[in-house]
């Protein structure tokens, strides 16, 4: 089937408007393509929890705070849109930069706090660039739900964080990360790893995982840390930007594992660089 492209923002609004006035309830789900079972995913979610699904496809450029990683981004719309085909998406959103930033563009949206730890301590610019844009997807479409994968836990924090600091009215659902058979998680950069990188990649998941059962054996955090940043080294990593135990509500640093929380990795192989995270509380059935 093919999918309703839209590139406008009048198009975009007044379509959900028109669902809305029908009683249709709405679900968005950002992207920037280069789609995989992570986004599909999100997709299916999204259908379970809406009656119709926009899915929007724009690489920002304003959150690429490394111009080589803009450049090398995958962007295939037509392979994008085969894959969407058979989950009845209802719109696909696909504005081009002109669109989204118009000449003369200046406001961005700040989450305060959320530059100074984790991903944007190491990529400055990056989450006033994801603030923006989604704050204006959200306005732009007026969806009533919109999905956001796990594996981008600080990017969820972040979003909930500004919905309910800006009173945007969008619910927001957390979707659990999907991964390759041997756990990487999955990622559009992905298709970047050389071979010789995608048999080291695995080992970032497998060293959250043994690091997540010495704390849960009762290890002292900074510890388990330390020892799982140097075995990630000795793996092949060129480069670990961090790896925290931190609160799930407020990704809040933790000495001990006195709340709901989440062990986070930011990890370089080469030029191409990995996140990931998992449950640090129990160990999942
Ligand atoms: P992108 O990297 O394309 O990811 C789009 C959505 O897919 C995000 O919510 C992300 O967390 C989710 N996702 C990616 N890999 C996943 C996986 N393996 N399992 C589950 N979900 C996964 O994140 C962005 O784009 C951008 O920052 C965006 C929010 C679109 C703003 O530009």
């Amino acid at each position: 089937m093919t999918i309703k492209t839209l590139r406008n923002i009048e198009e975009i609004r007044s379509c959900v408007n028109r669902w809305r006035s029908k009683g249709a309830r709405t679900a968005l789900v950002p992207t920037m393509g280069g789609l995989h079972e992570g986004h599909l995913s999100l997709v299916r979610h999204a259908r379970g929890v809406a009656d119709h699904v926009v899915v929007s496809l724009f690489v920002n450029p304003t959150q690429f705070n490394n111009k080589a990683d803009l450049e090398k981004y995958p962007r295939n719309e037509e392979s994008d849109r085969s894959k969407l085909a058979d989950l009845d998406v209802d719109v696909l959103f696909a504005p081009d930069a002109e669109e989204m930033y118009p000449k003369g563009f200046t406001t961005e949206v700040t989450v305060a706090g959320a530059s100074d730890i984790l991903c944007g301590k190491h990529r400055p610019g990056h989450f006033d660039g994801v603030a923006t844009i989604v704050t204006k997807l959200f306005l732009q479409t007026g969806a009533d739900v919109a999905c956001f994968g796990e594996k981008d836990f600080q990017q969820l924090s972040l979003v909930r964080r500004l919905v309910q600091d800006l009173n945007i009215p969008i619910e927001i659902a957390g979707v659990p990360t999907v991964r390759e058979k041997d756990g990487l998680a999955m990622s559009s950069r992905n298709v970047r790893l050389s071979a010789t990188a995608r048999k080291t990649a695995p080992k970032l998941n497998a060293t959250l995982v043994k690091a997540r059962n010495a704390i849960l054996e009762g290890q002292k955090i900074s510890v388990v840390c330390k020892t799982a940043i140097a075995s990630l080294e000795e793996a092949g990593f060129s480069k670990v930007d961090y790896l925290e135990l931190r609160a799930e509500d407020d990704l809040d640093e933790l000495k001990t594992l006195d709340r709901p929380a989440r062990l986070l990795a930011a990890a370089w192989i080469g030029d191409v660089r990995l996140i990931d995270n998992i449950i640090a509380n129990k160990v999942p059935d």
